[in-house]
């Protein structure tokens, strides 16, 4: 058997389209554009390819976008302060601040400081303790990214066996909340495996789904994984170069030895990583309607 292969890029053109017509109508019907400001520091090659994907999605999504680029060594209260702009601007939506940010500065400290109805990252926590309870709230990019996909690709979540690797704020310990949630693409049994889990291999080979974000290339080998299981790869590991240049990209599961047992599995690149910018745009829109009193 050969996995079919779950297209993120496919599956985000569409949701794209649909925001692409919300936006218009906003704009049309109620004179509202949704603004989304991104503020990066520094420079570090993956996070300014990052930022510039996430501006040109809501550039060409019609929205009010600002890049702001700051410096690697400014200062924790400057960049305080800069959120404190942002928090009171009209026209600004969203505030998204690409982590990681320097060492100098508390990530806590800068996320905290972000106004929760503009916290379109999904990471301040008021957005956190939302999504436990299952209240309304921005959710988290990457692991809104993966329910939507399993819902649109019509995976079977209730009852599922669903086992998460790693545990990160930003991916494991959401997906993990989220997919025992009793909501569409929820109602699953959770196992989060991590550094300190003692048999890996005996949680991945029970998973119906397995949904991988260790940050290690290729840590899940096909001998890890049962026939028919559906795999979510997170991972962007950048493994060389090629001759123009270009980063050459895996995931943190070995695709090809997978996929011939799996029934379905995501792509590296163009699997979760389209996802996570698009849904970063549809709780930008949610920001800006609900800023407005539409939603
Ligand atoms: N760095 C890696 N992933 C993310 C993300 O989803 N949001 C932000 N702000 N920084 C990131």
């Amino acid at each position: 058997m050969s996995a079919k292969i779950i297209s993120g890029t496919e599956i985000a053109k569409q949701i794209r389209e649909e925001l692409k017509q919300e936006v218009q109508e906003m704009k049309e019907k109620h004179g509202v554009t949704p603004g989304l400001v991104t503020i990066l520091v520094g420079e570090n090659p993956a996070s300014v390819s990052y930022v510039t994907a996430k501006q040109k999605t809501a550039h060409d999504l019609g929205f009010y976008s600002v890049q702001d680029n700051q410096p690697e060594d400014i200062s924790e209260e400057e960049l305080l302060n800069l959120i404190d702009k942002y928090n009171k601007d009209p026209k600004i939506h969203g505030i998204l601040v690409q982590l990681p940010l320097p060492k100098h500065i508390d990530e806590t400290k800068v996320i905290n400081a972000i106004d929760p109805d503009k916290d379109v990252d999904g990471f301040h926590p008021v957005n956190v303790g939302r999504m436990v309870i299952g209240e309304r709230c921005f959710l988290p990019c990457t692991p809104h990214g993966i329910l939507e996909m399993l819902i649109r690709t019509g995976v079977e979540t209730s009852g599922a066996e669903v086992v998460v690797v790693g545990r990160s704020n930003i991916v494991g310990k959401p997906i993990a909340n989220l997919m025992l949630q009793k909501r569409e693409g929820g109602n699953a049994t959770v196992t989060v495996c991590h550094t300190r889990t003692k048999d890996m291999a005996f949680h991945t080979r029970r998973a119906d789904i397995l949904i991988v974000a260790a940050g290690r290339p290729k840590v899940i080998t096909a001998d890890m994984v049962k026939e028919g299981v559906v795999v979510i790869d997170v991972g962007v590991n950048r493994i060389g170069k090629t001759p123009e240049g270009k980063a050459i990209l895996c995931g943190d599961v070995d695709f090809d030895g997978i996929k011939e047992k799996a029934a379905a599995i995501t792509p590296v690149p163009g699997g979760v990583g389209p996802m996570t910018i698009t849904m970063l745009m549809k709780n930008t829109v949610q920001a800006a309607k609900q800023f407005a009193g539409l939603a």
